[in-house]
């Protein structure tokens, strides 16, 4: 089949690679005539482990390619996948939709034939209904469906993500629009994906209470954590008790610093804001918004203690600064947080991160950056782990603290053995689990 996606950023681009690799002939359009020149010339815009050799294999195959111009692919396309950003807007927290809707009419321009155009992008409730009110008025003569289509990627897993989901959603008002869209993800039906027909607004509604429900998810478990740290339990064996529960699930039970990225955070605001606007509020999402607001800003405070209360002239090493690992993504990072209240309370901050250096210089301020986690130990009086990328997870001990001015290490998110760490002389803090 023959499918645009507009909008060349993390979903648009792993979907249209995916989408090729199935077979599929794509078209991925973007504005960003740097972003594009780039692709066209193999350079991937954004870290995702294996996206680059799939990119490559799939151009050369022909099956997929970059473009411009909206009008030269979508004329002839079976479906033109809306894939553009819809970030918080600034104020208010409720999704902006502009660029979906801009999309939307740009569609509506230049289509010829049936088309599917499907939602892709993460957008409220009722956005599906108002992007086919677009189209009609743009162009009274279309001939097209609407369908809404959710991504549940997660950056650094993406590509194994879109192969082998968990399920796919189709929310689709017509059988015309189900029978395309059966045919796009046919690879997938034949490895018994469960694909869930609905109707469009449940559909963009199943997208915001899946994330809703895995950030309330790690939030709950983080106040286990704290109370875990209280009565002298273990977090981890909580989270080992519960989740063998078929009912509860061991994923997402990991307690750290706080989410972040680039849904979870916007997702669960715009969520509480459309559930706000339509007088249903959605207070347990709403607690989760808040207390991991207010978790992301106390980290500092456990580093502060374990540097004996201030930190004064004193320097911090910091290992990882995106929001997770195998990503170079830093929004809502927790690091975010964290680096300017350890500046702010008097720190040099020392930090590597193994992809997210670039962008960090762009947010954050007085770093100095490293070349490598020992590197960024030396002559420091205490190291916080803020993302667990692989490397971090099996530093050299007795290196660490030779490099170190004093053995304090912060890990927050649980990489190490407490008791083992206690044992080789280091004074070791973590999340809800007694050393
Ligand atoms: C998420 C969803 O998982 C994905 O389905 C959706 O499409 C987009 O949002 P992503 O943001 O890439 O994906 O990362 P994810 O792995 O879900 O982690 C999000 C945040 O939660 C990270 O900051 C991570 O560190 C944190 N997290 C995750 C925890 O603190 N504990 C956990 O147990 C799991």
């Amino acid at each position: 089949m023959r499918v645009t996606m507009i909008g060349a950023g993390y979903v648009g681009l792993v979907s249209g690679a995916c989408f090729a690799d199935f077979g599929h002939e794509v078209v991925c359009v973007d504005k960003d005539e740097r972003k594009i020149r780039k692709l066209e010339a193999g350079v991937m815009p954004i870290y995702e482990p294996g996206l680059e050799s799939l990119v490559a294999e799939n151009v050369k195959a022909g099956r997929l390619s970059f473009s411009l111009d909206l009008a030269a692919s979508a004329p002839s396309a079976d479906a033109v996948f809306i894939a553009v950003g819809t970030p918080s807007r600034r104020g208010d927290g409720f999704a902006d939709l502009s660029y979906v809707y801009q999309a939307a009419e740009e569609i509506a321009q230049v289509i010829d034939g049936y088309t599917v155009v499907v939602t892709k992008s993460t957008v409220p409730v009722g956005t599906g209904a108002e992007v086919e009110e677009i189209i009609r008025k743009t162009n009274s003569a279309a001939d097209f469906s609407v369908v809404s289509n959710p991504e549940f990627l997660r950056e650094g897993a993406a590509i194994n993500d879109f192969k082998r989901p968990d399920r796919v959603v189709v929310g689709a008002e017509d059988e015309r629009a189900q029978k395309v869209m059966r045919e796009l993800y046919r690879p997938l039906f034949i490895n018994e994906t469960p694909i869930v027909f609905t109707n469009r607004a449940t559909s963009e509604l199943i997208k915001y209470a899946a994330n809703a429900f895995l950030a309330t998810k790690i939030t709950f478990i983080n106040e286990m954590s704290d109370l875990c740290e209280k009565v002298g339990a273990n977090v981890q064996e909580v989270a080992r008790g519960i989740g063998l529960d078929g009912r509860i699930g061991a994923k997402f039970l990991h307690a750290g610093p706080g989410y972040g990225g680039s849904c979870f955070p916007k997702d669960t605001l715009a969520l509480v804001r459309t559930a706000q606007t339509h007088d249903a509020p959605t207070k347990i999402v709403e607690a989760v918004v808040d207390i991991n607001d207010a978790r992301k800003k106390s980290m500092a405070d456990r580093v502060i203690a374990a540097c004996g209360g201030s930190l004064e002239g004193k320097t911090i090493a910091a290992l990882g600064l995106t929001f997770k690992p195998n990503t170079d993504d830093m929004r809502d990072s927790p690091s975010l947080d964290i680096v300017p209240a350890l500046q702010k309370a008097g720190a040099k901050v020392r930090a590597f991160d193994p992809a997210g250096m670039d962008e960090a210089a762009e947010l954050l301020s007085d770093i100095e950056y490293t070349e490598g986690p020992y590197q960024t130990l030396e002559g420091a009086d205490a190291v916080v782990i803020i993302t667990e990328w692989d490397e971090f997870r099996a530093l050299d001990v007795d290196r660490m603290k030779s490099l170190l001015k004093a053995p304090i290490m912060v890990d927050l998110r649980n990489i190490y053995d407490p008791q083992e760490m206690v044992e080789k002389g280091v004074e070791y803090h973590s999340i809800g689990r007694p050393a």
